[in-house]
């Protein structure tokens, strides 16, 4: 067993978070090459922390080892969405699953095919419609939107423009909050972010509550009525599924999906006959663009992880940018090769870590699964693309959600001409 490489610092000054949160990934990417290991340590949010950037000591962190490391149950998410699964941890976080992947899986995961399809077409109809580009992340994070306030809330947009503006824009209030200085202040014709995003938490708060007592069909309705440890566990929840986190998500990868195909009409025409190329590619997305950089746990006791060893206290941190381009696993890691999931890498889709992974992976899979290949294929399906103006720049900033720094502009051109729009419209 050996000691992790690198220097936890001394308290508060040998601390990296700020380097770490302007560009995690050179961030990581310098210290794997100087300590020429892809584990290593360093102070983060003053704590000494591992970092995990091998698929090896992802899996023993989040799956084999995973009761040793636990979630921290002062993380920041608590200040924001308040008890949630996400923080818990033990028997009660075990609970919880169970009880919330049903709304997940099964019936539940059926009755919101339609939903999913008939959202898809209304967001992405008009794509060719303007004479400008589309800036198509924001074009997504609407489809997002829709669909999360739709599916969870029954707030459907073409129902209830006004009540889903208002939700809509609560739910962004309460993002920035969220990562803006929790410092709560509040001054006359000045509050800060944060204090912003409570005051927004609050009203989403009274909205979710009054959809919990009064509907009484679809995810709200379903999820009034599970068995679930506290009174106000369904309302956190819901607040946590609304939130614009994962319309930023589903956006991401649809943004990079878009980007990794665009003007590959080869590409495009196999995905679009082949469902298990389509799969492919999104496994390939995912693998390079994942929308969150990773996750963070608490070392509950000494623990080894890849051989080094992790005293009990030490954070860890995964960071699946990273994990995702170990050379060990991924024969030329930074390339977009959605072959290889049909042949070196064929079966491996458990050495991914977009979604998390193990005991605690993400509930939202299958769901999301099913969302982004409706998307993906009525994009295929009703459209070329290309960037438009074809050179543009388009690196990623990876926190808190990865995208393109600038948010790419796309010419959208209907590949069935007779419904052709451009034309009309110009
Ligand atoms: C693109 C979409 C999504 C991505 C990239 C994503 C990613 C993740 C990741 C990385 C984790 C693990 C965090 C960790 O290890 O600490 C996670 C957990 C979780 N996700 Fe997702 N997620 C997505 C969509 C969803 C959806 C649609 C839902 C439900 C509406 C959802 C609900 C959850 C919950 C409740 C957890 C916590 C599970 C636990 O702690 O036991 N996610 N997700």
């Amino acid at each position: 067993m050996s000691k992790l490489p690198g220097n936890a610092g001394v308290s508060v000054l040998g601390d990296k978070s700020l380097e770490f949160y302007r560009d995690p990934v050179s961030f990581c990417r310098q210290r794997v090459e100087k300590h020429h290991s892809r584990v290593f340590q360093c102070r983060i949010l003053n704590r000494p922390t591992a970092f995990i950037c091998s698929v090896q000591g992802m899996r023993e962190l989040l799956c084999d080892k995973s009761n040793l490391f636990i979630k921290d149950p002062t993380d920041l998410m608590t200040n924001m969405y308040g008890d949630t699964v996400v923080t818990t941890n033990g028997e009660e976080a075990c609970l919880l699953r169970l009880s919330l992947t049903s709304l997940f899986s099964g019936s539940c995961l059926e009755s919101s095919s339609d939903y999913i399809t008939r959202v898809c077409e209304r967001c992405l109809k008009d794509l060719s419609m303007s004479s400008q580009p589309e800036c198509a992340y924001s074009a997504f994070k609407r489809l997002g939107t829709e669909l999360v306030l739709g599916l969870f809330l029954n707030v459907r947009a073409e129902e209830q423009p006004e009540l889903y503006q208002e939700i809509a824009q609560l739910c962004t209030q309460h993002w920035h909050g969220l990562i803006s200085a929790p410092v709560n202040v509040k001054v006359p014709m000045w509050s800060s972010g944060f204090s912003t995003a409570l005051d927004a938490r609050d009203k989403l708060m009274e909205i979710i509550k009054d959809k919990l007592e009064n509907e009484k069909h679809g995810f709200v309705g379903t999820l009034a009525s599970l068995p679930l440890p506290k009174s106000s566990s369904a309302s956190q929840h819901l607040l946590l599924f609304i939130s614009a986190l994962i319309p930023k998500a589903l956006a991401s990868l649809l943004t990079s999906f878009t980007l990794a195909l665009c003007g590959n009409k080869q590409m495009c025409q196999r995905a679009v006959e082949d469902p298990d190329y389509l799969h492919n590619v999104l496994l390939e997305v995912q693998r390079l663009w994942p929308p969150f950089i990773g996750g963070r746990r608490i070392a509950d006791q000494d623990a080894t992880l890849a051989g080094f060893l992790v005293p009990k206290n030490h954070g860890v941190i995964y960071i699946s940018h990273s994990i995702h381009r170990d050379p060990e696993v991924f024969h030329e890691p930074d390339s977009f090769l959605p072959e290889r999931w049909s042949g070196g890498n064929a079966g491996q889709e458990h050495l991914l870590c977009s979604f998390g992974n193990g005991p605690r992976g993400c509930i939202g899979t299958k769901l999301t699964d099913v969302f982004l290949k409706e998307a993906c294929m009525y994009l295929l399906k009703h459209y070329n693309w290309c960037l438009d103006p074809p050179s543009q720049d388009l690196e990623y900033k990876w926190l808190p959600v990865s995208r393109p720094i600038n948010t790419p502009t796309v010419s959208f051109s209907r590949l069935d001409q007779s419904k052709s729009d451009r034309s009309h419209s110009s």
